[in-house]
């Protein structure tokens, strides 16, 4: 076990957000402002087991998405306030030297703020202190707790609603990110009294009461200010959204990927992107997806959990997800990739193919209109427009196999399982519902046959029953 400790206050409902989903579940950026505040404390390296998050509204749902982090939670009920979360949680985090205490809400809390506040409560010696709380001065007012100081010592927060006049002037903010000693933290929480508009117990509170016994409480201003911005309303979900959202993109741009019109495109954190690729307006890449170098992504194609070898050059307007594309293929435009998709190098989809849990191998093409699921495409293949592997008889799943080099013609129908050898032509129009022997020709479709002058004759019949004498039974 550590000697510091992390509470993170996560119990509120989130009322002005007006939504059944509890506040901290709500997702900017590509994760749940509560991953954000937990990936931010394991970047710091804080064990998640020492980690623990205070539920409330929705305390299940929210409860296991800490422990899908490895951090435990506790649930607090009735909610009275950030310093009755602290309280209740005391049990546990008594045993520890040092706490660190955040508000749950807060997604832009980094990794280094959580550092720099345990490495200034951990320090030993005379000018230890008791608090530390992370302080910010954006530049337009905000209904944030005002920073009381005298001289380098902070002496109290005063919530916006109870400040005055005069304390309402001052620019230096609390972030809403603390750290304590636990000793003198346990007693000033002892002593805290809920004497404010909203008859809640106030974590800022613990302030004046520590600084009243003469215990140093200092503040570890913050360089960046929109560290602080906290997620109350939609109007603030989307804004610390888009300021996330165009962070990831410029460190994508650094790092040698075009983006271009970068403010449309959106980028999940764990996703990369290898250099000289070319994003275009309207792409996403999402989730675990790794793109790799000198590829192209054309306007609105959206990629999720996918893996894009080098060079691959996705057309507009695609949708892939946990699919795997080779080196140098083309995909697009209007192509649909789904889990399982094994895309080889060099091989080629056109328009409206879709494809699911298939390899199509080195070279392959289906160039329109396509349905492949369930197959292993050989190496070389062309899959005809419009043909289709009938892979689902209502029950179960079966493969089609196409060996190396096989010609699908287009519209053919291939009644899985069903196995066509290498090197054999099916021909166009064809059902296909028996093993095909390597470079055979198979046709499976009604002969044609041709009926000799029927057309003449059927447009001699009609002009001759025009010509006749009308015979009107009401003459
Ligand atoms: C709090 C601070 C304020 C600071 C601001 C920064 C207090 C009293 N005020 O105000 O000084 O400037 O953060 O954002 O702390 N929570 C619980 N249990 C409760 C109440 C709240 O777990 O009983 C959680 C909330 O879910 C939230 C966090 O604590 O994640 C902060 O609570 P919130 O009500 O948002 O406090 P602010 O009004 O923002
Ligand atoms: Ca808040």
């Amino acid at each position: 076990m550590a000697t510091t400790a992390l509470l993170i206050l996560a119990a509120g409902k989130g009322t002005r957000l007006r939504s059944e989903v509890p506040k901290v579940l709500h997702r900017v950026g590509g994760d749940a402002l509560l991953g954000h505040v937990l990936n931010a404390a394991a970047s710091a390296g804080l064990d998640p087991a020492d980690t623990t998050v205070v539920t409330g509204y929705a305390a299940e749902q929210v409860g296991a998405f800490a422990a899908a982090h490895g951090a435990r939670a506790l649930r607090q009920m009735p909610q009275l306030g950030t310093g009755h979360a602290a309280q209740v949680a005391a049990s546990w985090w008594r045993d520890y030297r040092h706490i660190l205490i955040v508000n749950g809400d807060m997604p832009l809390l980094s990794a280094a703020t959580l550092r720099a506040l345990r490495a200034a409560i951990e320090a030993e010696g005379e000018a230890a202190p008791a608090a530390v709380l992370a302080t910010a001065e954006p530049g337009e007012p905000r209904a944030y707790g005002r920073i009381i100081r005298r001289g380098d010592r902070v002496v109290a927060i005063v919530e916006d609603r109870q400040a005055t006049a005069e304390q309402k002037k001052i620019r230096e903010l609390n972030a809403g990110f603390y750290a304590f000693q636990t000793a003198p933290l346990a007693a000033a929480l002892g002593r805290l009294g809920n004497d404010n508009p909203h008859g809640e117990y106030y974590l800022t509170d613990v302030i004046a009461l520590m600084a009243g016994e003469g215990l140093r409480c200092a503040a570890l201003p913050l360089e960046n200010a929109d560290e602080i911005l906290g997620i109350n309303d939609r109007r603030e979900l989307v804004a610390v959204d888009r300021l996330l959202r165009r962070r990831k993109v410029n460190q994508l741009l650094d790092e040698g990927v075009t983006i271009y019109y970068p403010e449309t495109v959106i980028v999940d954190p764990a996703v990369l992107v290898g250099a000289d690729t070319i994003l275009e307006p309207g792409t996403q890449l999402l989730g675990r997806t790794r793109v790799g170098r000198d590829c192209r992504v054309q306007a609105y194609s959206i990629l999720v959990d996918c893996v894009l070898e080098e060079r691959v050059w996705v057309k507009p307007h695609c949708m892939l997800e946990a699919a795997a594309v080779g080196e140098g293929a083309q995909i697009g435009p209007y192509t649909r990739l789904r889990e399982g998709a094994a895309i080889a190098a060099g091989a080629h989809l056109g328009n409206f193919v879709e494809v699911k849990k298939s390899r199509v191998g080195r070279g392959a093409k289906a160039m329109h209109l396509a349905y492949l699921g369930d197959s292993d495409v050989s190496g070389g293949v062309n899959i005809g427009a419009g043909t289709i592997t009938c892979n689902y008889d209502g029950e179960l799943k079966h493969a089609t196999k196409i060996g190396e080099g096989a010609f699908v013609g287009s519209n053919s129908t291939l009644v899985a399982p069903v196995e066509i050898g290498a090197g054999a032509y099916i021909a166009a129009g064809s059902v296909i519902t028996a093993d095909v022997p390597a470079d055979s020709l198979a046709l499976g479709r009604a002969r044609q046959v041709a009926k000799d002058g029927w057309a003449a004759r059927r447009r001699k019949a009609r002009a001759a029953a025009k010509s006749a004498p009308r015979t009107d039974a009401k003459r």
